[in-house]
């Protein structure tokens, strides 16, 4: 069925780094518990993961979801962690480009990277809204570097919204998961054909729990130069890391 396409090597995750998931346990909709995030991160580790940023939704669904609340909980949660593994965390955050979002912006944006500068955005699946052209632009002109979470995954998107993103140098962040099915036809086709014309700047598991990982992982083929541009994005996610 997928010809010349392998399955993904077993070290691929050796030594790697995740720029995107929901492991912060009890804040949106990721991990409930510690319990069972603590359970993931030693998986994890098992894997190869040496470094994970973690990204709790910041939009108006979360409203209390902001940078102090959010940051005590992680220092809370990181002291844990330490107990179980040896990943190193970072607290990053995915903003919804929606009417909460200046607020986010006005107190200080939580980061990819240690510099200060990569700032994890999405949009609404289902909508363009065409105010997020101004905030995109916005965060780009304060100096900050917009990196696009999971682009395959916005139904509005064509090609022609890629293009004009990338010509702004806006970052693409793939979801691993998209390459395997889990969101879908459409994804799916999208995900295979930004990674093959190396569109993608970095690679996140978005992971909300074990469960998808479990199905939608074998499910990943990929041809020789998807896998090298995907090796390419797990690089890169080490060095924004730094
Ligand atoms: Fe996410």
């Amino acid at each position: 069925m997928f010809g010349l396409h392998k399955k993904l090597p077993e070290d691929l995750f050796h030594d790697a780094t995740d720029v995107h998931c929901h492991l912060l346990p009890g804040v949106d909709d990721g991990f409930p518990t510690l319990e069972k995030s603590l359970h993931a991160l030693k998986k994890l580790e098992e894997h190869g993961v040496k470094r994970m940023v973690l990204t709790p939704h910041f939009m108006k669904d979360y409203p209390l979801n902001d940078r102090a609340s959010i940051t005590e909980k992680f220092e809370a949660y990181r002291a844990e962690a330490a107990k179980v593994c040896g990943i190193e965390l970072r607290l990053g955050a995915e903003y919804m480009l929606d009417a909460r979002f200046m607020t986010h912006f006005e107190q200080g944006f939580l980061t990819l990277d240690k510099a200060g500068k990569h700032v994890l955005c999405e949009t609404s699946y289902l909508m363009y809204e065409p105010n997020i052209s101004q905030m995109l632009y916005d965060i780009m002109c304060s100096d900050f570097q917009p990196v696009i979470a999971h682009p395959e995954r916005y139904e509005y998107a064509v090609k022609d919204n890629y293009f004009r993103w990338r010509d702004k140098q806006y970052e693409f962040q793939l979801n691993l998961l998209s390459l395997g099915g889990a969101y879908g036809r459409p994804a799916y086709v999208k995900s295979h054909y930004l990674l093959k014309e190396g569109m993608y700047d970095y690679v996140g598991s978005d992971m909300h729990g074990l469960d998808n990982f479990r199905r939608f992982l074998p499910n990943i083929h990929l041809g020789k130069k998807e896998l090298a541009n995907l090796e390419q994005l797990i690089e890169n996610n080490k060095k924004l890391f730094g």
